[in-house]
């Protein structure tokens, strides 16, 4: 089948089986492979990607549903050469190791600044609660989420 999907701003139409799920569409039709796929099993979260803003993990959509959204993934998280605020707060926080679930969580953080811009500890948690980091015990993730709060894309 022939879809048409948009992501990061941009329209890419390709012919894909009806079963390609979205983070196969994205990684291996488009070749973005920021956004990382980590299970078999819906649980690891490093597949997040944004659907009009709204953190979605892309191994659980087919890429033809996606038709309907606007997608981001990491890569279009930088702005005319700019980063993100978030993605600034995890290179000063030292919000990763191995960089292996860096991607969903950035893309989770965005999404809880854009509708909660000063956020606890505590909602930060809760809010990646359904991504798994296997190296940093997640307090720098948090750590960089809130400097990424407290110092949005202005500065
Ligand atoms: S790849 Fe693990 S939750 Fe999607
Ligand atoms: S930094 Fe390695 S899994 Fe999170």
């Amino acid at each position: 089948m022939r879809i048409t999907v948009s992501v990061n701003g941009e329209e890419h139409s390709r012919d894909v089986e009806p079963r390609l799920l979205l983070v196969h569409f994205l990684r291996d039709t488009l070749g973005l492979t920021g956004t990382h796929w980590g299970c078999d099993t819906s649980n690891c979260g490093t597949c997040v990607v944004l659907m009009d803003g709204e953190p979605v993990k892309s191994c659980t959509v087919l890429a033809a549903t996606a038709e309907r959204y606007e997608i981001t993934t990491v890569e279009g998280l930088e702005r005319d050469g700019e980063l993100d605020p978030v993605q600034r707060g995890f290179h000063e926080e030292h919000g990763l190791q191995c960089g292996f679930c860096t991607p969903g969580m950035l893309l989770t953080a965005r999404a809880l600044l854009n509708r909660n811009p000063d956020p606890t500890d505590a909602e930060i948690r809760e809010a990646i609660s359904g991504q798994i980091c296997r190296c940093t015990g997640y307090a720098m993730i948090v750590r960089s989420i809130r400097w990424a709060a407290e110092h949005e894309r202005s500065t």
